[in-house]
């Protein structure tokens, strides 16, 4: 059976029913990393809602610094620009958390969950991750979403770090990724999400509150050098993740500034 596992901007923007996101598609084989190539696209306010592809990236980065590794045509590795977004740091990042969960859906008996701020897991294990970055241009701000969801690999697949750690879509669902597919069903989910919050927030935050693999468990957080325990209790639009501190009170933390500690 021929199995589609090629990223062609011709399928993905075939019958793509989004109003924002996927406006314009660009796909590389390979590149740095897409979310550079999408903020060189940004400078121009025309570009809101293009979403750069690429099979392959040879500086992809994640969060904190962090590399992000994936062999060639292994994952969906895009990059969304937004112009002059109007929603708060806090609300565009739990809507992009929502919206990639919702895109891989359930899996096998599993469903995808948000490790707040922006790790999407299932059963334990990472599968997708996202890298939410702005830039100040002379006429406008952009914000560039960067995501990467593994599909094809193989445990072995993963730096050995990883391997006990991260998963893919073709592990966890004994299935092989359509590629294309996840993509459309991607956007799809972007531009939805993106929408529902700039109409009311309380909408994504109740989807968040159901996706959460946090909520009302305990956590333990580092923001500016310090460490919090403590349990998380919601999350807030403006302000971040709401945590009932083991030592009293309550607290909110920013994603930009805070990390889960280990
Ligand atoms: C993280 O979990 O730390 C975020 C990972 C984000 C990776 C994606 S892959 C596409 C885009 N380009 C990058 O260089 N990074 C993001």
């Amino acid at each position: 059976m021929l199995k589609s596992n090629h990223i062609d901007p011709e399928l993905i923007g075939a019958n793509l029913k989004t109003k924002r996101i996927g406006r314009k598609i660009v796909v590389f084989s390979c590149t740095t990393s897409t979310n550079d190539i999408a903020a060189e696209y940004a400078k121009s306010k025309d570009n809101d809602g293009l979403v750069i592809f690429a099979d392959e990236q040879t500086a992809g980065r994640g969060r904190a610094g962090a590399k992000w590794f994936s062999g060639p045509a292994e994952s969906i590795l895009c990059s969304a620009v937004l112009i002059n977004c109007k929603l708060t740091s806090e609300l565009l990042s739990i809507s992009c958390a929502v919206a990639v969960a919702e895109a891989i859906g359930k899996l096998d008996s599993n469903y995808a969950k948000i490790k707040w701020p922006n790790d999407i897991v299932i059963n334990g294990k990472k599968i997708a991750g996202i890298l939410l970055e702005s830039r100040d241009y002379d006429t406008h701000r952009c914000h560039i979403i960067g995501i990467g969801i593994n599909c094809h690999q193989k445990q072995q697949s993963f730096p050995p770090e990883l391997q006990t750690i991260a998963t893919s879509i073709d592990t966890e669902g004994n299935v092989f990724c359509d590629r294309v597919s996840l993509a459309k069903r991607l956007l799809s989910s972007l531009d939805c999400w993106l929408a529902a919050a700039e109409k009311k927030s309380s909408t994504v935050v109740q989807r968040w509150k159901r996706l959460s693999s946090e909520l009302n468990r305990p956590i333990r957080l580092t923001f500016g050098g310090a460490v919090f325990n403590g349990s998380c209790i919601g999350i807030d639009p403006e302000k971040g993740l709401i945590v009932q501190l083991d030592t009293g009170g309550i607290r909110m933390f920013e994603a930009a500034q805070t990390t889960i500690a280990k």
